[in-house]
């Protein structure tokens, strides 16, 4: 269905450059191409424009055709991003390299298609179909048969391509691990010399490729060549024991579901110190509310493999994330010591919701607000945690025998 949109989007747009300026320059390249030569889908549509400020001019060009939605124009990339059919779409003119320092934005400048080529990461992302006559120009002459082989290769002198954007190691490791390829000796050589320079680049691009790793196929590949390369230190800076052994990174971790939080979860369930997870966890900037479900699931299996005479005070707690937490021990074989008792437990709490509030305790047992009401509160709380069948009523006459240190009557 994908594969048919993505087609008739390319379809269209090449009919609509026939005759113009565009036709026989505007080609696809990177992801979409690498893709369609191994046989999968792609929904990344980068194109290259090769005339100056072709990408942005194409982009203008389709949008008064009413071909895409307005596009937003990044200046100082040349580059201009559209929507069709909710689609996101990239146009870029063909650039040559411009060598910088790592603090100055990028320079960009127009260049021939086989600058274009050699300026890009690897050889395999380095393919350019021209969408009007259809055919593929492998500029490097080397990424067909990489792809082939099976072979990450940097285009050109491979510590140029990293010191240019270092992130290109990890981009490396995750194509790596995705498509099971061997990355070439000299490129694998440059990415450990210049593994260094991930300290400048910012955690949130980090985080981008890291999370593809982690929830792609060949994880376990991927995170053995972050070791190997030591790129892990720049993933996860703030864990003090960066040893393989406390992280999981076998094979386990492919039978989970390729999302980020049983992901991360598998990963970091055995190390010894979950504050230092947790600061991780922000430094890559993961969603709040996935940090506090990650943590939750990793208390729930440590807590869930020994026996226990009561779940209820437990299974309150942690009823939002019990159900995935057991479905992944499920998936990597882990034993749930006494399963049947926190699955009827769950099913107590579903369904029921705390009857009582401060303002119910407080006209119930003439009480006028202040410390106390928490005090009460609390106690109701925990009668009724064990005890979820409770009503209002019946809690508030086991409240009456609450005695709190100290009294607010009106
Ligand atoms: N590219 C590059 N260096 C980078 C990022 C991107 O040379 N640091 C080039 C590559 O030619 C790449 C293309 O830009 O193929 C598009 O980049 P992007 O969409 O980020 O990556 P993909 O290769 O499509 O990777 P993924 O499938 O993970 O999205």
């Amino acid at each position: 269905m994908k594969n048919k949109k993505i087609n008739k989007i390319v379809k269209r747009i090449s009919n609509k450059i026939r005759d113009s300026k565009f036709e026989n320059s505007t080609y696809l390249v990177g992801g979409y191409v690498r893709d369609l030569l191994l046989g999968k889908i792609s929904a990344d549509l980068d194109f290259v424009v090769n005339l100056p400020n072709g990408g942005v001019e194409l982009a203008i060009f389709l949008w008064k055709n009413k071909l895409c939605s307005k596009p937003i124009i990044y200046k100082s990339f040349g580059t201009a991003m559209v929507e069709i059919n909710k689609i996101k779409i990239e146009f870029v003119m063909t650039r040559k390299e411009c060598y910088r320092d790592k603090n100055r934005n990028p320079e960009v400048a127009y260049g021939s298609l086989i600058e274009d080529a050699y300026r890009r990461d690897f050889t395999i992302n380095s393919i350019y179909l021209n969408i009007s006559s259809n055919k593929i120009q492998d500029l490097t002459n080397k990424g067909r048969l990489d792809l082939e082989k099976g072979v990450i290769r940097a285009t050109s002198n491979p510590s140029l391509i990293f010191k240019e954007d270092p992130l290109r190691i990890l981009r490396g490791i995750k194509f790596a691990g995705r498509l099971n390829f061997q990355i070439e000796e000299n490129t694998y050589k440059a990415m450990i010399e210049n593994v260094d320079s991930l300290q400048f680049i910012y955690a949130e691009r980090i985080k981008e490729e890291f999370l593809k790793m982690l929830i792609d196929e060949g994880t376990c590949y991927s995170l053995q060549l972050c070791f190997e390369t030591s790129a892990i230190k720049y993933i996860f800076p703030k864990l003090t024991h960066l040893n393989k052994d406390l992280l999981n990174t076998d094979k386990k971790m492919e039978s989970l579901p390729g999302e980020l939080v049983s992901r991360y979860v598998y990963l970091f369930m055995d190390y010894p110190d979950l504050k230092e997870v947790k600061e991780n966890l922000i430094y890559l900037k993961v969603h709040k509310k996935q940090i506090k479900e990650i943590l939750a699931i990793i208390n729930i299996i440590a807590y869930i493999q020994t026996e226990h005479e009561k779940y209820n005070e437990f299974v309150y707690e942690y009823q939002n994330y019990l159900v995935k937490a057991m479905d992944i021990c499920h998936l990597l074989g882990i034993n749930i010591s006494n399963e049947s008792k926190i699955v009827e437990t769950l099913g107590l709490f579903s369904n029921r919701i705390y009857p009582l509030n401060g303002r119910k305790i407080m006209e119930y047992l003439d009480l006028k607000e202040g410390k106390l009401i928490g005090e009460y509160s609390k106690k109701a709380m925990k009668i009724w945690i064990e005890n979820p069948n409770l009503g209002e009523e019946e809690l508030i006459n086991q409240l009456k025998t609450f005695s709190p240190a100290q009294t607010d009557k009106k």
